[in-house]
């Protein structure tokens, strides 16, 4: 199966952390205070004008109505934000706080008068326009914090002046240009947080300057370029973020020789190469490994298992190979081990080692191993990994085996893929212990029996797969209780009996119920209706009989409908021309007889309209959408007349094309024309018979016809014609 549910969103932008680390360092650097001799600088009105004009260029100003120059009673050091300086410097302003205010406008230049300040804070507001090259005079600014804005242009590399810096925080903004390579020079800076916002251009080398920096997150930019293998100096540096981004080329060796490195992420780039094999015996502190979607290549380091502060290793989607470490169970604070969607393998069974080893890790919680190369029987292991498993993912391998019963243990799971594989055996009971399950696929696999009951305890799945099986027996009518279930995949397998009424009360279902490709017998329940919101149906081939209920017509958000090869009999219910949104109706190879209904002229929608090989009878309507003879088929249907000339039926009796001549030339006429038409329909209708015996009940015009569902959920019907 193909799913795209993004499983980093999680883990993503790590900026929580500096916020953490930012709030429990911040404060001692505020308390020494520059004096104002050193600078010689002593006029307090020279910072009120200052004040005025950040305060003039800011709109709307009612949160800092306060601010107002014709108010003596109030010193502009005690207005809202202001803080001034104390013994040293009374009188000047310190520390600018207007974070989160409302404010809209832009920043003035004249901050650059407020020559004592220490703190800036003008974040989560929607100030707009530049940031001034002015902030450059602030020669005693440690923190610069002006995230959560919509800033643009470039960052001034003037800010290289502001030789206190400790902080800059300019994230999630609209900044553009580059990161300038003056910023190197900023000898106290610990944090340089960038992320989110519109920068381009490479990493400035001189960055490997920065000899007091702890964090460097610059995630979701426009960076290209490599890596530059001068960070690898910085001894300090304990978090480095780049996730999405359009770097290239190799992780420089130098990164991976950090000892103070804790949280390395490197996620959505164009990253190549290999990672270092002595990688977990030189990064000493990492905790985080997160480098998905990339193009790395080579083996999981054989190493990775002493990198003993490990608890995360998110490797998906990148072209790492062979087989993973055997003792990777040593990293024992490890909760997540990602690397679906390469190419690893497990050939002998020494390779399922690194399997068993897991059970060591006890707090393990996400293990997915998808899509990759791993052969041999299901690890009787597994049942041994730790229970505070949330996400277990072994599909898309070669392994087969049957699912054991201990798997029922993992009562915190709430994603299970044991999909396509060789997987054979029935489902087993315990299955129904995993409470509190929102996934389980197990489709395209083996598995054979009667589909458990229990699984109906899921009370809380919302996705369930168990498609492209031989499951047998009936449809548990305990299916009903599962009310939170979106997506219900159960066809390709050989399940029988009626489709129970239980199943209508999954009002929850939205994108899709398939039940094709089964033995299901009896009727469509009447209670169909209750589809509410349900996008595409699809109980095709089974051997359903009887009416097709007018219910139907209830679905108001049904977009696909696929009820052909079955046996449906009675004629179309009027009502599915109610079904305004429908874009794909199958009704083909059932015996359904009456007309067409006239009211399908209005579905406006339709890209596919198929009900060949029928017995319906009359005229085919020729407005609408039977206008179009390409997104419509009424082959084998051989009492249908009339409709669009493409079509080439005959045409009705009664719609004779009237001639001038007597009235017994034309009785005469439309006798011979009958009498033709009557020999030649017979020798058609014989002709169809055969052929509909032979070629058992093919839409003759499809050329194919694919539907294909993205993120497991909407579907991109593609129908082709036949020209
Ligand atoms: C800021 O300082 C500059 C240069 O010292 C001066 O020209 C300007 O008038 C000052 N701005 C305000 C608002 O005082
Ligand atoms: C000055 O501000 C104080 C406090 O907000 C207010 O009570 C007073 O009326 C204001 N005076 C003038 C002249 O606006
Ligand atoms: C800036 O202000 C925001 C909003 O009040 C606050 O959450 C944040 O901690 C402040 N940042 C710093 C570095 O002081
Ligand atoms: C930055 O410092 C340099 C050299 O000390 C100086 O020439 C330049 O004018 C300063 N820029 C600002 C904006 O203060
Ligand atoms: C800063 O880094 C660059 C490039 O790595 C280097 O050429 C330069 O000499 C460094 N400057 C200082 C002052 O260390
Ligand atoms: C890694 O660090 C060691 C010692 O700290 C040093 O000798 C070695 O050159 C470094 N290797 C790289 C590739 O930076
Ligand atoms: C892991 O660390 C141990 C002890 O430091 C060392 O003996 C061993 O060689 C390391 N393993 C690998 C694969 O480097
Ligand atoms: C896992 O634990 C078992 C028993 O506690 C031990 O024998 C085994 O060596 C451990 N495996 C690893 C890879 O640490
Ligand atoms: C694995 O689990 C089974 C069943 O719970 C248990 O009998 C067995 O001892 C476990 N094996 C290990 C190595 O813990
Ligand atoms: C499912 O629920 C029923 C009724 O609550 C209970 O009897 C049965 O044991 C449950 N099955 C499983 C496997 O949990
Ligand atoms: C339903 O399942 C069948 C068989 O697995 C598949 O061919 C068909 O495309 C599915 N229907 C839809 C609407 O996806």
């Amino acid at each position: 199966m193909s799913f795209f549910f993004d499983p980093f969103v999680t883990f993503g932008s790590p900026s929580w952390l500096s916020t953490l680390i930012t709030s429990a360092l911040i404060v001692p650097f505020l308390l020494s205070e520059p004096a104002a001799s050193a600078t010689g600088v002593t006029s307090d009105t020279s910072d009120l004008s200052a004040l005025l004009s950040i305060r003039a260029h800011l709109n709307p100003f009612t949160s800092l109505s306060s601010w107002d120059s014709h108010n003596s009673s109030i010193p502009f050091c005690q207005w809202p934000g202001v803080t001034c300086g104390s013994r040293k410097n009374p009188g000047r302003v310190t520390a600018l706080n207007l974070a989160n205010l409302g404010l809209t406008g832009s920043v003035s230049s004249d901050i650059g008068n407020l020559t004592f300040l220490r703190s800036l804070n003008l974040s989560f507001n929607n100030l707009q326009g530049q940031l001034p090259p002015e902030l450059g005079r602030l020669s005693h600014l440690e923190l610069l914090v002006l995230s959560q804005n919509s800033l643009e242009g470039r960052i001034p590399g003037t800010l290289a002046n502001c030789s206190s810096l400790w902080r800059i925080s300019l994230g999630s903004n609209r900044l553009a240009g580059e990161i300038p390579a003056e910023l190197g020079a900023l000898p106290k800076l610990q944090i340089l947080s960038l992320h989110y916002n519109d920068i381009g251009g490479r990493i400035p080398a001189s960055l490997g300057n920065l000899s007091s920096i702890t964090h460097i997150d610059l995630v979701g930019n426009r960076l290209a370029g490599t890596i530059p293998p001068s960070l690898g100096r910085l001894q300090s540096l304990v978090h480095i973020s780049v996730t999405r981004n359009s770097l290239t080329g190799a992780i420089p060796v130098s990164i991976f020789n950090m000892s103070s490195l804790s949280y390395l992420y490197v996620g959505y780039n164009q990253l190549s190469g290999t990672l270092p094999p002595d990688m977990g015996n030189t990064l000493v502190s990492l905790e985080v490994l997160q480098a998905f979607g990339n193009i790395l290549e080579g083996p999981l380091p054989i190493s990775l298992p002493n990198a003993s502060m490990l608890r995360q290793i998110v490797l998906p989607y990148n072209r790492l190979s062979g087989p993973l470490p055997p003792d990777i169970g040593k990293l024992r604070y490890l909760s997540s081990l990602n690397l679906r969607a390469n190419e690893l393998e497990a050939r002998k069974s020494e390779d399922w080692e690194f399997f068993t080893s897991l059970a060591n890790c006890s707090n393990l919680q996400t293990l997915d191993l998808e899509y990759n190369k791993l052969e041999g029987p299901l690890p009787s292991t597994i049942v041994n990994l730790s229970t505070q498993l949330t996400w277990l993912g072994l599909g898309g391998n070669e392994v087969h085996g049957s699912i054991p019963e201990g798997i029922g243990r993992f009562i915190h799971l709430e994603r299970l893929h044991l999909d396509q594989m060789a997987l054979t055996g029935h489902v087993p009971a315990a299955v129904g212990k995993l409470r509190n399950l929102h996934v389980l696929s197990l489709d395209d696999n083996q598995l054979s029996g009667v589909l458990p009951s229990a699984v109906g305890n899921l009370t809380q799945l919302e996705n369930l797969y168990l498609n492209g099986n031989g499951l047998q027996g009936e449809i548990p009518k305990s299916f009903g209780n599962l009310r939170q279930l979106t997506v219900c995949d159960l066809s390709f397998n050989k399940l029988e009996g009626r489709i129970p009424v239980e199943l209508t009360d999954l009002t929850s279902l939205t994108r899709y119920l398939n039940l094709s490709r089964n033995l299901l017998t009896g009727p469509l329940p009447a209670e169909v209706g209750s589809f509410k919101n349900l996008e595409a149906l699809d109980i095709s081939k089974n051997r359903l009989s009887g009416e097709i209920p007018s219910t139907i017509g209830e679905c108001q958000v049904l977009q696909y409908l696929y009820l052909q090869g079955n046996h449906l009999e009675g004629s179309i219910p009027d009502s599915l021309s109610s079904l305004t949104g429908i874009q794909v109706l199958d009704l083909s190879c059932n015996n359904l007889s009456g007309h067409i209904p006239l009211s399908f002229e209005r579905l406006e929608h339709v890209r596919f309209l198929n009900i060949s090989f029928n017995d319906l009878q009359g005229q085919v309507p020729n407005e609408g959408v039977f206008r179009n003879a390409n997104v419509y088929s009424v082959t084998g249907n051989n009492k249908l007349c009339g409709g669009i000339r493409a079509l080439h039926l005959q045409p009705c009796p009664g719609h004779l094309p009237g001639k001038d001549g007597s009235p017994a030339v034309r009785s005469l006429v439309s006798i011979v024309i009958t009498v033709t038409l009557f020999v030649l329909s017979l020798a058609a209708a014989s002709y169809l018979l055969h052929r509909q015996r032979t070629r058992k009940c093919m839409p003759v015009n499809v050329v194919f016809f694919t539907v294909s569902w993205t993120a497991r959920g909407r579907a991109n019907v593609t129908h082709r014609w036949a020209p």
